[in-house]
């Protein structure tokens, strides 16, 4: 078992990876209709995801809990709803999955608060 910061800093890097690509795919194909996905995926995947797991790293007894797990596998969840989902709704296709993704990705954020207003952090 590698741990829950493990996960967020390898999904992390898999989502700029991911929209890195995209963006320079963007610039040299000069259609930058989908600059939402773009910027969602980098900033909800690769920056978000990547504060999830400096945090679960710096606090490990934290990282081990329930709570912690359900926090990052609604994220994850989320996120994968929401990123299509953006497209979609660009698209004018539907707008459901944009919907059900953004609600799950405020409720990650939302267990993440209780995370870390219930955590108990050394003072540095
Ligand atoms: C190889 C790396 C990247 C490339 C080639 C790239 C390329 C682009 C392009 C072509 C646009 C559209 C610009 C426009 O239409 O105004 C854009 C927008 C954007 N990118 Fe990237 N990007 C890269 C990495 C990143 C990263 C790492 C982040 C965030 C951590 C990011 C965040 C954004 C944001 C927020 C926008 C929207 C800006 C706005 O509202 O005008 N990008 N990017
Ligand atoms: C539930 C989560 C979120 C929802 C529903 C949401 C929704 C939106 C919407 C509707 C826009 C306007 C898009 C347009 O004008 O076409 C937008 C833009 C933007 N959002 Fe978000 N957002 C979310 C989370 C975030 C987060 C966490 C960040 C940064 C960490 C962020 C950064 C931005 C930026 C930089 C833009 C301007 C670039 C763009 O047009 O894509 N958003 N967001």
């Amino acid at each position: 078992m590698r741990g829950m910061a493990y996960f967020c800093f390898l999904s992390a890097t898999i989502y700029a990876l991911a929209g890195m690509a995209m963006g320079i795919f963007m610039a040299a194909s000069h259609d930058h209709s989908l600059l939402t996905v773009h910027a969602h995926l980098n900033l909800v995947g690769w920056v978000s995801m990547a504060i999830y797991g400096l945090f679960y790293h710096g606090v490990p007894t934290v990282a081990a809990t329930r709570l912690a797990r359900t926090h990052v596998a609604v994220a994850t969840t989320g996120l994968w709803i929401f990123i299509p989902g953006i497209a979609l709704a660009v698209l004018d296709i539907t707008e459901g999955p944009a919907i059900l993704g953004s609600l799950l990705t405020i409720l990650g954020m939302l267990l993440f608060t209780v995370r870390v207003a219930t955590a108990r952090l050394k003072p540095a």
